[in-house]
């Protein structure tokens, strides 16, 4: 085995963004609605919020509402300064505590993190693995979901990816000149496992603590999911040819699952979590003359095309020293033609991408990938308030530059009743039903296309099973709007309206502008992103919606990209992590790499209105669009910022509203390092207030 002296090279990995959208699609479709069958259409109330502008006060709340679940109408806590330190600022009256620190053992019988970083890769199946990301609360009480409890909980949360900085030496390789292209930088195994192990979900018990939180070590609903633990095939792509792998032929399973990106909770208490961007772990040598043209289109759609290693610093395939046939499937060339796509990895890819429900209350459970949901660098999946007898509406994106928004309703008609049935309600929910692309109109109209062998513009798919598999070539051919990376949905249960996060894109030409999506300066594209909102106008399942941009983030001080009148106190960049809580209060998180010589990134509170409280504007490349009301430091204003070279992402807030829980990932300095130690590790952070009050409790005074 190499030693640790061999010749080391140095590459990072960040989060690697795909572009891999190479149709023609308008970036906004032709004007197929004027504006004056609109206010033909009906549509009275949708109409009247469209164009009428209602003060935040008309949001009126019902009178017998609970105290904590209040909405105010003004943030009144001290904003929170631009910051570059090591360490984390929150508001005044409130503390930020630290918890789950990657590399926790979640049970007795595995040793402590050592800032050596030497600690086996099997452990990480007993430890919280790397990149906290999305992540829920879920109310525990006599080993059940309770949606009111506080006390106690189980905190599900996802590991996106591994930072360089896991391993014992970062980004080591060793050459290997003679061996097939994909080969030839051979990591080594001990590396791969700890790497494969440190991606997933972790489910943990928390309880209440005079501060915040802690971990109940050794509970038994304390579980890792991770890219080695086989997960179960579910809904429409279920057992379909492109899904049988030398693995499990009858396609009914995959490896395991990665890189969980945003989460959020599924109406009946499970965890929904996510595979964003899984193509980095993958790699694909020559085979298009194996697999032939439309295979290879297949693939090169989800950016994974010949002799390419989806993000070089994983090549999880190319370990000498691991196990026989451990790492084989990591590599999904096609071997030869005279074999069966049975006898090689090359639908192992496809059996990733998709939204994966997990038990927390069931850890005897395997996760289980949802299908029907569509096939794409999920971001994250919020679900539109259910109502009895209705179908359920769950809204997603596909995070990659110029690519798309979904929506899935459910077939099955939601009931009450199923609340704590676990994954036997997401059978029935999420297993069949419809799925859609967003169009968005030039005139602030838009409208879902439907991804189904029911629309005629689809026949060359075979089956229902291929338009999910390859969910992004059927939203092609509808003309599907191409967006500015769509990061998270959250859908307000106020309003019921849905808002997205469009994070940036460096790729978005003048030339290119669209409504949707009207920014293009400085040569950097859309440089500090947006977030766009839309409002059904045929009820959450119909096809029709109203929308306007919410915010567009800027720098205060720079006049022609600061459009929404951001000041000091509220001015953000690159937004992504969103999350409407119970009361109506939108909090934003950001991602950010173009104002980091200004601020670290950041969590704000929000307070929007509704679609249509805003005027017209033109943006710099010439682009007129429709904006929402200027915000305000009422409205808008920074609560948190993280520690230097941070992603503040991920975010839950217990039933009572008195803790609010973020992520902090991939922090710079020493930020979550053991004592004395010097490696920076992600963690959670538990907010409270310091006199034990509700979150936002200063606002309602
Ligand atoms: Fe994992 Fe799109 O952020
Ligand atoms: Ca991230
Ligand atoms: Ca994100
Ligand atoms: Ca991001």
């Amino acid at each position: 085995m190499p030693s640790y002296n061999d010749e080391i090279h140095i590459h990072d990995h960040d989060e690697i963004v795909e572009d891999s959208n190479p149709t023609n699609n308008p970036e906004f479709a032709d004007l197929l609605v004027s504006r004056r069958s609109i206010l033909k259409g009906g549509a009275g109330l949708m109409t009247s919020a469209f164009f009428g502008g209602l003060s935040l006060s008309a949001l009126a709340q019902p009178d017998a509402i609970k105290e904590h679940l209040k909405r105010p109408s003004k943030l009144k806590f001290s904003a929170v300064p631009h910051h570059m330190g090591e360490d984390m600022l929150v508001a005044d009256g409130y503390r930020a505590e630290m918890i789950l620190p990657m590399g926790t053992p979640i049970v007795d019988g595995v040793g402590e993190w050592t800032d050596d970083r030497m600690v086996l890769g099997e452990s990480f199946k007993y430890r919280m693995g790397d990149n906290h990301d999305g992540m829920w609360f879920f109310g525990l009480k006599d080993g059940r979901y309770a949606p009111e409890v506080s006390e106690r909980g189980l905190l599900a949360m996802n590991h996106e990816y591994t930072n360089p900085n896991l391993n014992p030496i970062e980004n080591y390789t060793i050459d290997d000149p003679a061996a097939p292209k994909i080969y030839q930088k051979r990591r080594l195994a001990s590396d791969v496992r700890r790497e494969i192990h440190a991606h997933g979900v972790s489910v943990v018990e928390l309880k209440r603590t005079p501060t915040g939180y802690e971990l109940v070590k050794n509970s038994p609903f304390n579980k890792r999911y991770t890219s080695g633990t086989p997960t179960r095939l579910s809904g429409v792509a279920k057992g379909h040819d492109f899904v049988k792998t030398k693995i499990d032929p009858k396609g009914l399973s995959s490896v395991g699952i990665n890189n969980q990106c945003g989460a959020g909770l599924s109406p009946w208490g499970t965890y929904l979590t996510t595979e964003e961007n899984f193509l980095n772990v993958f790699a694909r040598g020559a085979d298009k003359h194996i697999i032939g043209d439309d295979n290879d289109k297949r693939a090169a759609r989800y950016g994974l095309k010949e002799n390419k290693i989806g993000d070089s610093s994983y090549s999880w395939h190319t370990p000498a020293d691991g196990h026989q046939g451990e790492f084989d499937h990591w590599d999904v060339t096609a071997q030869q033609s005279s074999i069966l796509a049975t006898d090689d990895h090359r639908n192992t890819f496809n059996t990733f991408g998709y939204i994966t429900e997990i038990d927390p209350f069931s850890p005897s459970s395997q996760a289980v990938k949802r299908t029907s949901l569509g096939r794409f660098a999920h971001e994250n999946c919020a679900f539109a308030p259910p109502v009895e007898n209705e179908p359920l509406v769950f809204y997603m994106g596909d995070d990659a530059r110029g690519e798309y928004i979904y929506k899935f309703v459910s077939q099955a008609k939601w009931s009450n009743a199923d609340i704590g049935k676990g994954l036997s309600a997401g059978d029935k929910y999420l297993d069949k039903g419809t799925l859609y692309a967003a169009v968005f109109h030039e005139n602030g109209t838009g409208e879902w296309r439907e991804l189904s062998k029911q629309n005629p513009l689809l026949s060359d798919f075979k089956d229902d099973a291929e338009i999910a598999i390859f969910a992004r070539m059927a939203a092609d051919k509808l003309g599907a709007t191409k967006m500015d990376r769509p990061e998270w949905v959250s859908v307000s249960p106020v309003t019921q309206e849905v808002y997205v996060t469009l994070t940036n894109n460096s790729k978005r030409k003048q030339e290119d502008v669209n409504a949707a999506n009207p920014r293009s300066y400085d040569g950097k594209g859309n440089k500090h992103g947006h977030i766009i909102r839309f409002a059904e106008r045929q009820g959450q399942a119909g096809n029709q919606f109203v929308w306007d941009i919410y915010l567009f983030a800027a720098p205060h001080d720079k006049d022609e990209e600061n459009l929404s009148g951001l000041t000091a106190e509220n001015d953000l960049s690159a937004p992504d992590g969103l999350f409407f809580d119970p009361r109506g209060v939108l909090w934003i998180q950001t991602d950010d790499g173009a104002y980091t010589d200004t601020t670290n990134c950041m969590l704000l509170a929000a307070l929007p209105n509704k679609v249509g409280d805003g005027t017209m504007i033109t943006t710099s490349a010439g682009m007129t669009t429709h904006m929402g009301a200027f915000t305000t430091p009422d409205t808008l204003k920074r609560f948190f910022v993280g520690p230097k070279g941070c992603e503040v992402t991920g975010i839950t807030m217990t039933p009572d509203c008195k803790a609010l829980l973020i992520n902090i990932q991939h922090p710079e300095g020493r930020f979550g390092a053991v004592k004395g130690g010097k490696t920076p590790r992600s963690a959670t952070v538990v907010i409270t207030k310091k006199d034990g009050g509700v979150i936002l409790a200063e606002s309602f005074a």
